[in-house]
């Protein structure tokens, strides 16, 4: 039997992408359908999603007011798979990002834009649209959990209804919850209950995600050991109580990569397409990154960045590091965009080292695919990674991850420290803490390794030969989904 998944996310790739987010959600339908899981995507309608929409499209429901807003169910695809969005022009049809105007400030109404989302998809996983029915439905992040509280506190009552679906909630980042106010309950329209310590109350407010996690059936997240790091404050960001309250209940599963998209192989992106036998090739790609940041040729590796500018990702030390990386023969090429202090701080050491370090503010999936091809070393030195995709890239692309040992990064990169070496297995290079010592090590490590030709290899090629697309994950979804539906 197959079992019809609602999944409910505010991004999907290839239609909206602000983050790897989107990249998972967007690979979600297609990991899932070997292994019996038929995936529905629930979507808000951005003016770059309801772009897709051919003239003729189906309307499938309409509802007068959703928190005070007219909104329709209008059917699309995404890829091969069934797409449903919420045109709710009021809400969603602005110029600007998913979450932020185009000053990066949040939209004030934010709060109303996904707790409609939320209501909609509470109302669907119910039984409001006559054609839809699901077995079990599946929430990402904040912006989704809404639709779990729902369901919880207020479902969908049409004909009297009005069941609950299993839900699973997705954790790709616990450090955006979003937050509000509790002036703002009597809006959100649930029973007074719901405004309870175990429900969407959150210290005095009300929090999104911890509606969603106090009401999900299983909590996921995106690796095993973020898993077991969101227990501590410094990883929950304040719901670590409930995470190890519900711990029974909480799992990893690392995010998996999409092979036709993400492959040196077939990536019309490159300038020679390579395998793990022809390394040489790489050399062709390398020269012609070299030309387009500007940089000198050199015998010392050439470390990529390509990443959102953020604390998170540790870019800040990344730039205290910067003068010791160029000291040790590296050169760095990035990529990135996000806070100004750290876009003009990369400016200013591209300025202090010409030809040793390029960097292109801003965000280009093509060039992100050649900096992969070029590149001996990626550097993703995050101070927390709930899974983290371009390590992954690099692994495939034989553009060895130079990473922090948390979350994700931990479960995915093998250290080349002695015994791995002296197995074949090892990766990449680890770390632990970031701060400028550890990450000047680490790098000071890189070009030790990079300079003994055959231990580069071989990381080369234990990477690209270890197995990081969706087939494992797939079939972990599948399970769980199956785990809450056969005891129903
Ligand atoms: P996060 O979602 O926390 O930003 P991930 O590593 O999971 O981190 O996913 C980031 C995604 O966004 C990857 O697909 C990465 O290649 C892409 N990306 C990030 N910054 C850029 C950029 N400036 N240009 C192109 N792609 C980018
Ligand atoms: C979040 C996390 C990242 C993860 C992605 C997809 O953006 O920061 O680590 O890979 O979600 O799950």
């Amino acid at each position: 039997m197959t079992l019809s998944i609602l999944s409910v996310a505010s991004e999907a790739v290839p239609l909206v992408k602000t983050g790897g987010l989107a990249d998972v959600v967007g690979a979600l339908p297609e990991a899932l359908a070997p292994h019996g899981a038929a995936m529905t995507t629930l979507l808000p309608g951005y003016p770059a999603v309801t772009a897709t929409l051919g003239k003729k499209h189906k309307v499938l429901h309409t509802w007068d007011s959703l928190l005070g807003e007219p909104a329709r169910l209008l059917a699309g695809k995404i890829g091969a798979h069934p797409l449903l969005i919420l045109d709710a022009p009021g809400l969603f049809a602005r110029e600007g990002g998913p979450y932020v105007d185009a000053t990066g400030r949040d939209w004030p109404d934010n709060w109303k834009r996904f707790a409609a989302f939320g209501r909609a998809a509470a109302d669907i996983a119910g039984g409001a649209v006559k054609s839809l029915s699901f077995d079990a439905i599946h929430a990402h992040d904040w912006q989704a959990g809404m639709a779990l509280a729902y369901q919880r506190f207020a479902p969908f009552s049409g004909d009297g209804a009005g069941a609950q679906l299993p839900s699973v909630i997705t954790i790709h980042n616990m450090a955006f919850q979003g937050h509000y106010g509790a002036d703002l309950f009597p809006a959100l329209g649930l029973p007074p209950q719901a405004m309870a310590i175990d429900g969407i109350e959150y210290h005095g407010g009300i929090s999104f995600l911890k509606a969603g996690l106090a009401a999900a059936s299983r909590i996921t997240t995106v690796s095993p050991t973020y898993a077991r790091e969101i227990r501590e404050p410094g990883f929950g960001m304040g719901l670590e109580g409930l995470i190890r309250a519900r711990e029974g209940e909480v799992s990893g599963i690392v995010n998996g990569i999409d092979p036709a998209v993400w492959n040196p192989a077939s990536d019309p992106a490159l300038k020679a397409s390579y395998t793990a036998r022809a390394l040489a090739k790489r050399a062709a790609n390398k020269r012609a990154l070299e030309a387009e940041f500007g940089l000198e040729k050199g015998d010392g590796p050439l470390f990529i960045v390509i990443s959102r500018l953020t604390w998170q990702k540790g870019m800040d030390v990344l730039l205290e590091a910067a003068d010791h990386l160029v000291g040790i023969g590296g050169r760095l090429a990035l990529l990135g965009s996000g806070d100004a202090a750290l876009e003009s701080g990369f400016h200013a050491a591209a300025a202090r080292h010409p030809g040793r370090i390029g960097v292109r503010i801003g965000y280009d999936e093509a060039l992100s695919h050649r900096m992969l091809g070029g590149g001996d070393a990626i550097l993703v030195p995050s101070r927390f990674e709930p899974c983290g995709l371009t390590q992954l890239y690099g692994l495939a692309y034989g553009c060895v991850p130079v990473v922090s040992r948390t979350g994700g990064l931990a479960d995915t990169v093998i250290d080349a420290n002695l015994a791995a070496r002296q197995a074949g297995v090892a990766t990449g290079v680890q770390f632990d803490g970031v701060r400028w010592q550890t990450l000047a090590d680490a790098l000071t490590r890189t070009v030790q390794l990079y300079r003994d030709p055959a231990a580069w290899r071989s990381l080369q090629r234990a990477g690209m030969g270890a197995d990081f697309t969706w087939t494992g994950s797939g079939e972990a979804y599948a399970d769980l989904y199956k785990s809450l539906t056969v005891t129903r």
